[in-house]
């Protein structure tokens, strides 16, 4: 009697849950995470030897390589204003911090699959071991040299208090271009577009140098104090140099170099005063500007006479024009390819006597006044720096 009772309580759960995973599913249809970008790094044990996975910690003996990060714009990738501006909008889809933060410890919501396949509905869970502290970091160390509860290096070295294991595989130019190459439309208003990594791959430098080799420059030196030299790199992470904070002292590569030609001192009314600007992407391994579509750089040329009345004035672009509605698309992109030159051309026909000075100023930019303004970014957030400027003075006689 009483093993019948069981028998028939055992069938009438089978079939209870057999209904409710039939209901649960026909209501939402999970679908999994497939893109890379979808992921976080799965959730990350303190590596043995260690008692945090932050920065600061890893900063308590390895000062240099930590005061060099913090100057660097992934300790900023999480904090930056205009991501945190974007990152409000409904449109953000939750997967724009896995660049940003990509440990799971680093983030308040562990995300399963998506329903019906929808960006915009992830299956949440909420995080127990999420770190606060951790998430201000943004890309921290741990980021980069973490996986499987392990710290991961160039050489495996016993010397060190923490377990560590050797993987140059992992730490070379395949973990840079993990992040910066996306190229995906997400909705129709809404594309990723970050080609660095194929820019890389399709140019002159592929095989001779990488993301590594020119933005961590190798120097000898201890890698913690008292330590003896060995092998190490610069951990500044030198970009475009547009800080993100002008408190923030950001390192500054320059991709492009500049040919001015020369002016003749002295010029006749009716004279055709011509200048010319050669510019070379001669020190960048991919395009100039890349990454981010909204950069660009601008050449203005102004010619004033003597009390400073501007008789001429003409800027130039270079950077991708995108359109984004009705729907997402490229419509055009002058960004100049390694090894590229450009020659922009400053032409006036001189009517009056006197003395003009022609000013030539290009500004790298982050991104235009309007979206700024747009996502209310006031203060404390440089739009762009200038790096190229000069003067040239000539008499009209
Ligand atoms: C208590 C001091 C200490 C702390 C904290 C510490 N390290 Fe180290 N670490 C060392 C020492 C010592 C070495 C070996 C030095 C040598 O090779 O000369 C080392 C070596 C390394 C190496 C090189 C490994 C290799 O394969 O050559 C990496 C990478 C590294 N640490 C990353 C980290 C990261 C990331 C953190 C924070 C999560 C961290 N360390 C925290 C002391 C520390
Ligand atoms: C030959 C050296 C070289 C190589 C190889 C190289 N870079 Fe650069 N990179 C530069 C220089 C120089 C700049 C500064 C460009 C400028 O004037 O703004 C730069 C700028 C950048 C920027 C800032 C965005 C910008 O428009 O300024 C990012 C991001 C970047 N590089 C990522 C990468 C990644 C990722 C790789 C590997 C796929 C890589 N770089 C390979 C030299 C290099
Ligand atoms: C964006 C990824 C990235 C971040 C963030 C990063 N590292 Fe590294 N780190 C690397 C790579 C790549 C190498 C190996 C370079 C090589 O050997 O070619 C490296 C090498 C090292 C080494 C070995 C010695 C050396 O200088 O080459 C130490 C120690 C180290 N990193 C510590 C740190 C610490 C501490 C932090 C945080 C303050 C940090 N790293 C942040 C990518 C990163
Ligand atoms: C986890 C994703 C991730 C990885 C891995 C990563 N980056 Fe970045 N990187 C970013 C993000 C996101 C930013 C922009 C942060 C911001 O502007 O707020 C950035 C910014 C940069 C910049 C500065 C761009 C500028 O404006 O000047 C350079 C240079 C750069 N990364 C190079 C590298 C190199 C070299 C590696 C490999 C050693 C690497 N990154 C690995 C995500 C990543
Ligand atoms: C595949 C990795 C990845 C994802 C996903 C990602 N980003 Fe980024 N993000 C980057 C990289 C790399 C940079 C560095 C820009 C560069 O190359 O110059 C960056 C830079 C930025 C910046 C700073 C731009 C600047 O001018 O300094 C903002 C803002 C930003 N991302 C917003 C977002 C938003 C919003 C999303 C979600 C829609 C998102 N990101 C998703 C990789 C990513």
């Amino acid at each position: 009697m009483q093993n019948k009772f069981i028998k028939f309580t055992v069938v009438v759960f089978a079939i209870v849950l057999v209904y409710l995973t039939f209901r649960h599913n026909n209501k939402k249809n999970i679908l999994p995470l497939t893109k890379s970008w979808e992921k976080a790094v799965p959730h990350q044990e303190i590596p043995e030897g260690l008692t945090s996975l932050s920065a600061k910690q890893c900063g308590t003996c390895h000062q240099k390589h930590y005061q060099e990060w913090q100057l660097s714009t992934h300790a900023h990738a999480w904090t930056d204003l205009q991501f945190q501006a974007e990152l409000k909008k409904e449109s953000s889809p939750f997967m724009c911090i896995n660049c940003h933060i990509p440990l799971q410890n680093q983030q308040e919501f562990i995300i399963t699959g998506l329903i019906d396949g929808d960006i915009y509905q992830p299956v949440k869970e909420k995080n127990i071991h999420f770190d606060r502290d951790l998430q201000q970091e943004g890309i921290n160390c741990a980021s980069c040299h973490v996986r499987n509860n392990v710290i991961i290096g160039p050489t495996g070295t016993k010397k060190a208090p923490h377990k560590t294991v050797k993987n140059t595989e992992f730490l070379s130019e395949k973990l840079c271009i993990s992040c910066h190459n996306a190229v995906a439309v997400i909705t129709p208003t809404l594309a990723c577009s970050f080609e660095t990594g194929d820019e890389w791959k399709e140019g002159p430098y592929f095989k001779e140098k990488n993301c590594v080799s020119c933005h961590m420059e190798p120097v000898q030196r201890p890698i913690v104090e008292g330590a003896e030299k060995r092998l190490s790199h610069l951990h500044y992470f030198a970009g475009s140099g547009i800080p993100k904070f002008d408190t923030v002292e950001t390192k500054m590569l320059n991709g492009l170099a500049f040919y001015p030609s020369t002016l003749k001192t002295s010029y006749a009314v009716q004279d055709e005063l011509i200048f010319k600007l050669k510019l070379k992407n001669e020190h960048a391994g991919h395009k100039v500007p890349t990454g981010d579509p909204e950069r660009f750089f601008n050449i203005t040329f102004e010619l004033k006479n003597k009390s400073g009345e501007t008789l001429s004035k003409k800027t130039e672009r270079i950077g991708e024009q995108w359109q984004w509605y009705p729907t997402a698309k490229k419509l055009d992109d002058n960004n100049l390819l390694p090894n590229e030159e450009r020659t922009f051309i400053f032409s006036h026909l001189v009517e009056e006597k006197g003395n003009l000075r022609l000013s030539v100023i290009i500004t790298k930019n982050r991104l235009n006044k309007e979206s700024a303004d747009y996502n209310q970014l006031k203060g404390n957030y440089p739009l762009f720096i200038t790096v190229f400027n000069e003067q040239y003075d000539v008499i009209v006689k």
